[in-house]
């Protein structure tokens, strides 16, 4: 029996809970929420589509019950507030950081062993906050952004070469910020050929361009934070865990000397399985991605450092 737990059942935990119900990824998913009634509203709704969709999953939705969450294998946190349009995902740190660290809390009381994902933001130091504030190893607490951004990569690259999203692959280190991702240009390919093939330089630097600031650009076009991508990235990285898929996956991992960095929770390439992080990959970049990851180090570093004053680790 597998078991997975959504905290916040707003439009991205409903949506991820929606992916691992279809794709019946657990056995059961526990949707739970502050607000009396809204996630046993939203797993109720999911439940109807159950026949209509085939899926054998079982969704249940609570408020504030953390005992109903016990025993999960997987837990991901989607709690707090999303962005406006015109706020940077670093502006949402004073709000999100006290609910972050309640609810991991509040959720290993009853499954001290489960595998923490986090989807909130400023998604690299809550994920810092999750792992430093509850004590845990670095194996157990993911940070889903790399997972997101380098879905939104795949699909402005494919757009760009005018092909299939899933015959392109390219993906995304650093900060889960418009200004601190890396979309590493020098692995980004068409079945296996490198871009440069089929798109100009200009084209690349669009496609680039384009996914830094891809959620900015739908929260602007939706009034908040999207949740479509976010909600399925964040399925797929449990979806890596539960069934020991061993994938390969850009999540916020915590460093221990890789890439030269300490103390810092930050994207890069990791092998995702039934333990959670299970490796780091330490890749080879270009002088120019190098650079570029030193000053996402720094702009992470400066976010993460704000935790302090607030009191939370
Ligand atoms: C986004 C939010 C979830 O990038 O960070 O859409």
């Amino acid at each position: 029996m597998s078991k997975v737990t959504v905290v916040g059942a707003g439009n991205v935990g409903a949506t991820c809970a929606n992916v691992l119900a279809v794709n019946e990824v657990a056995n059961e998913v526990c949707l739970i929420d502050i607000k009396e009634g809204f996630a046993e509203g939203k797993a109720m709704d999911i439940m109807q589509t159950a026949q209509l969709m085939g899926f054998d999953t079982v969704v249940t939705g609570v408020t504030n019950d953390y005992s109903k969450t016990a025993n999960s294998d997987v837990v991901i946190i989607t709690s707090g507030m999303p962005r406006k349009p015109g706020m940077t995902r670093e502006e949402l740190i004073g709000i999100n950081a006290g609910i972050v660290k309640s609810v991991a809390n509040q959720v290993l009381t009853y499954s001290p062993n489960a595998i923490l994902i986090i989807v909130s933001n400023p998604m690299d130091p809550m994920a810092y906050l999750a792992l430093h504030a509850l004590g845990l190893p670095r194996n157990r607490v993911i940070g889903m952004g790399g997972a997101l951004d380098s879905a939104r990569l795949k699909y402005f690259l494919s757009q760009a070469i005018g092909c299939n999203a899933n015959d392109v692959e390219g993906f995304v280190i650093g900060g889960h910020g418009d200004t601190t991702m890396i979309p590493l240009v020098s692995y980004m390919t068409y079945k296996g050929i490198p871009v440069s093939n089929f798109l100009t330089q200009e084209q690349i630097d669009e496609v680039v361009k384009s996914t830094m600031v891809g959620g900015a650009t739908l929260t602007g076009l939706l009034g908040t934070s999207a949740w479509m991508a976010p909600g399925a990235a964040s399925a797929s990285v449990a979806e890596a865990i539960i069934k020991d898929q061993k994938k390969m996956i850009p999540c916020a991992a915590a460093l221990e000397g890789e890439y030269g960095m300490h103390d810092i929770t930050i994207g890069v390439p990791c092998i995702i399985g039934k333990n959670g992080i299970e490796k780091v990959l330490e890749l080879k970049l270009t002088e120019a991605e190098a650079a570029r990851l030193k000053d996402s180090e720094a702009a992470v570093r400066k976010t993460t450092e704000i935790l302090k004053g607030l009191n939370v680790l």
